[in-house]
């Protein structure tokens, strides 16, 4: 239905990125991602007019992108564009929508993100062609990960990044001339422009993998934080432990290692208290959300922190203020005193075991 739409239109459609690179690694598919060679917009439009199937579900019009859901499906479909990076590490620009597959591809990370497949009906029948202007099928049998220019990891170092989520999920290996090219912009990289939340974007989909931990030792042994520091505040030795943590305190992993990469400054003032009574442990963790327990234990290998969450907080009085009131209290500060005084004795007959 998009083919036939697309050749009704004139315009040319694409399978395009890592839906391609997957597909030609045999492996399942995430996402379906079509790349039209004109305006998404417009198309998906006249699409859903002769289609009662197709479901716009938003556009956003800067980008000239459309999500949709057809037949149930969701497929993104985007424009093609050239883009510019004024700065390294902000945000592109986008210079022009509906130039030439092979510009739209020139823009993107690695060889073998950089595959397109046209589909067109022909003879009543789908066909395909494989667009592939920098040898990425090649790259993608030799596990190899080549930018498409030397000055693609300055405009944009999330790149970095990406290409470790690929390596740890896929094998990739950065090539040699990659390896160099990362070297030299980690040794002055320039980071006037960089857009920390891209950053953080995209180490929020690297830590969502099963390989948060690999990926959290491989940016402090490989030097790639100095994409955004000089010197990383976070710390190796807490590895392990973050990784149990996401389990223990029933938190999301990419959550966890983002928190103690970027926020575990907050941490530096804390002072450990060994306390043993239960109550005291409650008092001193009480306020805590379980991310922020999660990290406390990371940072400080705190047992207390975990005896907290899996035996203590959710442990209330089976009584109320409005019980002791009945029994004679009356409200005000003695009452507050012996609910308090109760809670205490329930907290502290709680067992470690
Ligand atoms: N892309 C890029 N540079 C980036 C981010 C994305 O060139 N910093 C391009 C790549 O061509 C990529 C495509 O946009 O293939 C889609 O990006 P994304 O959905 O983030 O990743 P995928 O490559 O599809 O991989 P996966 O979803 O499996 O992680």
């Amino acid at each position: 239905m998009v083919a036939q739409n697309a050749c009704d239109m004139g315009v040319d459609a694409y399978f395009v990125g890592g839906m391609v690179r997957d597909i030609l690694m045999g492996i399942e598919i995430k996402d379906i991602d079509i790349l039209i060679e004109g305006s998404a917009i417009d198309f998906v439009q006249k699409l859903s007019e002769c289609a009662p199937n197709v479901m716009i579900k938003s556009v956003h019009k800067a980008f000239n992108t459309a999500k949709t859901v057809i037949n149930g499906l969701e497929i993104d479909f985007a424009s093609t564009r050239e883009e510019i990076y004024p700065q390294s590490g902000c945000l592109p620009v986008i210079q022009k929508t509906g130039c030439p597959v092979c510009c739209d591809l020139k823009r993107r990370d690695f060889t073998v993100n950089a595959i397109a497949v046209r589909f067109f009906t022909g003879k009543n029948e789908l066909k395909y062609e494989l667009i592939d202007p920098f040898n990425g099928s090649d790259d993608i049998k030799a596990r190899s990960l080549r930018v498409l220019h030397n000055k693609s990891y300055i405009d944009d170092p999330t790149r970095i990044l990406r290409g470790l989520d690929f390596k740890l999920r896929f094998g990739f290996n950065f090539s040699e001339n990659d390896k160099k090219l990362i070297e030299e912009h980690l040794k002055s990289p320039d980071r006037e422009g960089l857009s920390i939340d891209r950053i953080k974007l995209t180490l929020k989909k690297l830590f969502s993998d099963k390989n948060a931990k690999k990926a959290y030792n491989q940016i402090l042994e490989n030097n790639f934080y100095k994409i955004w520091c000089d010197i990383p505040s976070f710390k190796h030795e807490w590895a392990q432990r973050l990784d149990e943590a996401s389990s223990i305190f029933n938190v999301l992993k990419e959550e966890i290692f983002l928190k103690a990469i970027f926020e575990n400054e907050l941490y530096s003032d804390f002072l450990i208290q060994n306390h043993t009574e239960n109550f005291e442990i409650y008092n001193q963790y009480k306020n805590l959300k379980p991310l922020d327990l999660a990290l406390h234990y990371a940072i400080f290998n705190d047992a207390n922190v975990i005896f907290y969450f899996q035996k203590l907080k959710d442990i209330k009085l089976d009584i109320s203020g409005d019980d002791l009131i009945q029994q004679g209290f009356s409200q005000g500060k003695a009452l507050g005193d012996e609910l308090s005084r109760l809670l205490k004795e329930k907290l502290n007959s709680i067992e470690r075991n």
